[in-house]
């Protein structure tokens, strides 16, 4: 049997009745525009689609906010100081994307004028611009034919054709199958409508197919069995790290510095650490001797690839104290600005909420 069973009914009717639905339910989102107004801005689109990797739609919302008033085009973001770009993004996570997204529209004022190439060959030499990301730009913001991929679909088309192949082996099948159902005509209103469909009536644990517009020609409706699909290996479980992040407070400041352009949370600002990472413990060695206390709680953080647990160690300097080693003197007060990712956030919080204090 080959891998991709073709959809029985003709895969034209799957993108009709599809779109047909999409006209009347689409999502309203900030970055988007209702269908029958033309295509939303491709800065809108970069900037969204960018966000939306690897994170959900209700949390980029707030963000896509503030980015679009603090720098609502290109040449706005290209000129913007890379430490308030970082600060901004701080809390979306996943931060090689905030530092791409600034290389990325410096590269397009630099050699497109500050507008976006409308080709997927073009978007994906662009940093921060992989292949789902060049497609849905493609099509949302240009109209171009161009075939979308990302979870949700891949959720949707796994079942409309009931792939047994599991993830990521099927890739290439999911992508055939969404090439074979893909119109010629509003790709990027028909790739949004899918991720709709994934995101609400084709949902991971209890898919709603008797409201569903292209159940008539799903595999896995017919089989009864859609929660079986996306087929997947079983995972291999998140190494666990321990380690110590260290609060210095001087006269209603704390200690801050920026971590190095490589690595975990790179360019960030931060507390700091006992040298933890993905693959290795930290070493309890605090930054400078001083007189340390451990908080009695810890902080919990999980990564993408593993997950942290931290002890807190804090110590209190007089007014006069030299900060130890390169960083600065954070005021307490304002501590909410310093954009720190959420795992300081965390630790700076059990802090602050640790009654002695
Ligand atoms: N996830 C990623 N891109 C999206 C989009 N344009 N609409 C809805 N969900 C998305």
């Amino acid at each position: 049997m080959p891998a991709v069973q073709h959809a029985d009914q003709n895969s034209g009717d799957i993108a009709r009745r599809l779109l047909a639905h999409y006209d009347v339910h689409a999502r309203t989102l900030p970055w988007r525009k209702p269908p029958e107004e033309g295509y939303a801005d491709p800065y809108h689109v970069w900037l969204s689609e960018i966000m939306l990797q690897q994170t959900t739609v209700a949390a980029v919302g707030a963000y896509f906010r503030k980015f679009t008033q603090m720098w609502p085009n290109f040449a706005a973001l290209a000129a913007a100081d890379d430490a308030d770009v970082m600060a901004a993004w701080a809390g979306l996570g996943y931060y090689a994307r905030a530092r791409n997204l600034l290389k990325c529209a410096r590269v397009v004022v630099a050699e497109y004028q500050g507008q976006l190439p409308s080709y997927e060959a073009d978007l994906l030499r662009l940093p921060g611009i992989g292949p789902y990301t060049a497609a849905a730009i493609a099509a949302i913001a240009f109209g171009r034919r161009a075939v979308v991929v990302d979870a949700n679909v891949e959720r949707v088309v796994s079942r409309l054709f009931a792939i047994t192949t599991p993830l990521p082996q099927s890739k290439p099948f999911i992508r055939e199958a969404t090439e074979s159902i893909t119109p010629e005509l509003r790709s990027g209103d028909f790739a949004q409508a899918m991720m709709d469909l994934g995101a609400g009536i084709c949902s991971v644990r209890s898919p709603s197919c008797l409201i569903c517009p292209i159940s008539f020609a799903c595999a896995a409706f017919r089989a009864g069995d859609p929660e079986r699909y996306p087929a997947k290996l079983p995972k291999t479980p998140k190494p666990h790290r321990t380690g110590h992040v260290y609060w210095i407070e001087r006269d209603g400041h704390v200690w801050l510095l920026r971590r190095n352009d490589r690595g975990l949370l790179a360019g960030m600002r931060a507390l700091p650490d006992d040298g933890w990472t993905a693959r290795v413990d930290g070493n309890a060695m605090p930054p400078v001797p001083a007189s340390w206390q451990k908080l009695p709680t810890q902080v919990a953080h999980v990564f993408t690839h593993f997950s942290l647990t931290l002890d807190i160690a804090v110590t209190s300097w007089p007014a006069d104290a030299e900060g130890p080693g390169a960083g600065e003197w954070w005021p307490l007060k304002s501590l909410d600005k310093a954009g720190l990712p959420t795992v300081f956030r965390k630790a700076s919080e059990a802090v602050l909420n640790a009654g002695e204090r």
